[in-house]
């Protein structure tokens, strides 16, 4: 990026202070800073000025349940297999996130969860995904959204253990954008002298930057339709399971979005809704106690359904959203950052916060049930689909998953 323009930016997004830090540094270091620039988003500092929108009417939304799956599981099972048969599905890994909460130095999906062998979790995505394969004597083309932090790792990985035996000509990797860290006055934070504390711009970016790699071409070239997007940190989840993608097919959704029975009312996952009569997730943190004790006409709670993030999109309909702005989340997290310091040979140190501390800006994969206008909600029960790894221990954690995989007889 100019100098020119990267002026007109900063004066744009109220940036002063940095401005005049960049301006007064010495030409080598301020090329840097310039250069790294051009990875940057720095649009999604808007939604630092954003007031926070209202939400819509919420409402129940009906849920295809357990019972009436069991029903039609044949009948959907066969819709899936022959779409996967014909080349219809593909996967994408969510795999750019920088797993603070577990504290791994690495890539979440390097994460060893094994017991007396080595299990990563990187191999227990491959062997999801080897069910299907094996059902259905196809390869699922899979592409892997990684980030600028763990790109190249990720690659290395992979390559060393091969896929864990699975055909890498299906494998596609691309790298998601990066969005500036800010600090709790608005201002963009620095990682060193010469660089600008950033992160991955959240998961939601995943089909925009599949769109920049020429990745979407490439599918729609390939015949694929639909594309089932999963995080890497469910240990347990099924990949392409025909039953959830014939499901979608013959509802004609364009969205299909695995859910459970929440563990309690407030369990941190988005709850599946209608907003203003569209489908919708209400993320957990927005829930009022009257919608939390709200019941249905069965008498149920009326929004027990939680999204595990894993959709099924039907890609001709996120091409007409793909460009349209998506909502951007201010989040509040760990963010390292440079303070002056005397003591310091260098003049500064890397202040690494034991608190959040600082705001990232993200989209998240959550606002494309809304965008894409219909919703197929599929019950999957939480004890064989659902054991994420988000922390270290306690709820979600390493030992959380290893139990719900031991319980399913998994050696680890
Ligand atoms: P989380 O929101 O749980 O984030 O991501 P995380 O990075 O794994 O963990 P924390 O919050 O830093 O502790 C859910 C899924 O979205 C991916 C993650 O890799 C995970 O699969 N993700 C998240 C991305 O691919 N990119 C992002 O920018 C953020």
């Amino acid at each position: 990026m100019d100098l020119v323009n990267f002026e007109n930016i900063m004066k744009m997004y109220c940036q002063d202070i940095v401005l005049d830090k960049v301006l007064a540094m010495d030409e080598k270091d301020r090329n840097r800073i310039l250069r790294q620039c051009d990875f940057l988003d720095f649009s999604f500092l808007k939604a630092l000025n954003d007031k926070e929108s209202e939400r819509g009417l919420i409402e129940p939304i009906r849920t295809m349940k357990l019972s009436e799956i069991e029903e039609k599981k044949d009948y959907f099972e066969n819709i899936g297999i022959e779409a996967i048969k014909a080349g219809k599905v593909g996967a994408l890994v969510l795999a750019g996130g920088m797993g603070t909460r577990l504290g791994s130095e690495h890539a979440k999906g390097m994460f060893d969860i094994g017991l007396t062998k080595p299990v990563y979790i990187f191999q227990r995505m491959f062997e999801n995904m080897m069910d299907v394969v094996d059902k259905t004597g196809t390869w699922i083309p899979l592409f892997i959204m990684t980030s600028l932090f763990n790109d190249r790792e990720i690659k290395e990985f992979l390559a060393e253990h091969k896929c864990f035996g699975y055909n890498p000509k299906y494998v596609k990797f691309f790298v998601q954008d990066m969005s500036p860290c800010v600090d709790t006055d608005g201002n963009i934070l620095f990682s060193k002298p010469d660089e600008f504390a950033m992160s991955p711009n959240g998961n939601g970016g995943f089909y925009s930057s599949m769109m920049n790699a020429g990745l979407d071409e490439y599918a729609k070239e390939n015949g694929i339709e639909y594309i089932n997007v999963f995080a890497i940190d469910n240990v347990l989840q099924r990949i392409a399971d025909p039953i959830f993608v014939g499901a979608t097919i013959d509802s004609g959704c364009a969205t299909g979005a695995k859910v459970v029975k929440k563990s309690d009312p407030g369990e941190k996952v988005g709850s599946i809704c209608l907003e203003d009569g569209m489908p919708s997730v209400i993320e957990y943190y927005d829930m009022t106690e009257e919608l939390l004790e709200q019941k249905d006409a069965d008498g149920e709670p009326a929004y027990e359904y939680g999204v595990i993030l894993n959709y099924l999109f039907r890609l001709k309909d996120m091409d007409s959203i793909a460009r349209k702005e998506m909502p951007v989340h201010v989040v509040k997290k760990k963010v390292p950052y440079l303070e002056k310091s005397d003591s310091s040979p260098t003049g500064y140190i890397l202040v690494k916060p034991d608190e959040p501390n600082a705001y990232k800006l993200e989209t998240l994969t959550l606002d494309f049930v809304r965008m894409m206008g219909s919703c197929l909600p599929f019950e999957v029960i939480r004890e064989r689909e659902f054991a994420p790894i988000k922390n270290a221990m306690g709820v979600d954690s390493v030992q959380s998953a290893r139990n719900m995989l031991l319980a399913i007889g998994y050696e680890l």
